[in-house]
């Protein structure tokens, strides 16, 4: 059995100009010690996706399909049966540090309301615990920086203190979303070691969204490419990074710097804007921008998966 299995996932929003179509049809597995990447540009549903699994989504969001976590389906629970897993089993380190700290309660006191919480420690035990994660994502001073409140750090900080907490209860399931966007480098990786260091130590599952290309292949063995709320291709890292075989990914390839090509090799944004999700194109979704777009892509590809497991969902099929 998979540890996350997500089916036929539809996440939409109403808006006074119609519904947003934000996720379509999404399927993907992860098993214990997996990592996945889910990546696309900025508004192709990757945060959604996970919102939705996570039972996040906003006030007009809905959700449709499956998200099989250890076979129960987190779309059919309850607030209280879903807290029981998130935090603990599951847990999230989000984009925007503000959204996931209490701003009224001490780091000390989020920290460790969560490990006495969910690993039964006492509270000196739970605060030791909570220094020490605080010192692994190199907070400075840190039997010091727990006491003080979110908006005594500074942006990075506070993102650090994120990853600690995600990392806090050695989760089965960790779901990153941008997690070292805001931080320079040597933390950056720094944080994929910490990550990597928790897949190895407990067999956690790992979900990394991201945008960089470059992040993923340190940290990820699968990458899930999505474009307009849909996966378009899904493939190990080495065939997403040698052997692209959808328009997108090779146009998302060709936008990012890359360490096995010269390093003035020129990048080409990929040209055109996304589709509007609240009329979604007939057929291929990205054909308007696409460059090998023909005939035959106003009908909607299917997904086409070879033996190596290797998806996309492309007319063209090989890399042409
Ligand atoms: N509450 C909301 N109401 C309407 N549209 C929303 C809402 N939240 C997100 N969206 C839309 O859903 C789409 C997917 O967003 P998101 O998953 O955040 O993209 P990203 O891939 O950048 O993480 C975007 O077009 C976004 O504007
Ligand atoms: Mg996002």
């Amino acid at each position: 059995m998979s540890l996350l299995e997500v089916k036929g996932l539809n996440v939409g929003f109403d808006t006074p100009e119609g519904e947003v179509h934000a996720v379509n049809n999404l399927n993907f597995s992860l098993n214990a010690g997996d990592a996945l990447a889910i990546v696309g540009e900025s508004g192709s549903g990757k945060t959604q996706t996970v919102m939705a699994i996570m039972g996040l989504l906003a006030e007009n969001g809905h959700v449709n399909g499956q998200a099989m976590f250890k076979g129960k389906d987190l779309l059919q629970m309850s607030t209280s049966e879903l807290n029981k897993h998130r935090g603990s089993e599951i847990a999230m380190i989000f984009q925007d540090p503000m959204t996931s700290l209490n701003p009224y309660l001490s780091i000390e006191k989020q920290m460790i309301e969560v490990v006495i919480h969910h690993q039964g420690l006492n509270k000196a035990e739970a605060r030791a615990h909570a220094v020490e994660m605080l010192r692994a994502v190199r907070i400075p001073d840190p039997e010091r920086s727990i006491r003080q409140y979110p908006h005594e750090f500074s942006g990075g900080m506070r993102q650090r203190v994120i990853v600690a907490m995600g990392l806090l209860c050695e989760p089965d399931l960790l779901i990153a979303d941008e997690p070292t966007t805001a931080l320079d480098v040597t933390v950056q990786t720094h944080i994929s070691h910490l990550m990597s260091a928790l897949r190895q130590n407990s067999n956690a599952a790992i979900i990394l969204i991201t945008h960089d290309l470059g992040v993923v292949a340190g940290l990820c063995d699968r990458v899930l490419v999505m474009y307009a709320g849909e996966a378009v291709e899904c493939g190990t890292v080495e065939q997403i990074y040698y052997d692209p075989k959808h328009p997108y990914t090779q146009g998302l390839l060709n936008s990012v710097p890359r360490l096995d090509r010269p390093e003035d090799t020129e990048l080409h944004a990929i040209p055109g804007n996304p589709p509007n999700l609240l009329s979604l194109p007939e057929g291929c979704k990205f054909r308007d921008r696409c460059p090998k777009a023909y005939a035959a892509c106003t009908e909607t590809p299917p997904m086409q998966i070879d033996e190596g497991q290797h998806a996309h969902c492309c007319f063209r099929g090989a890399s042409e």
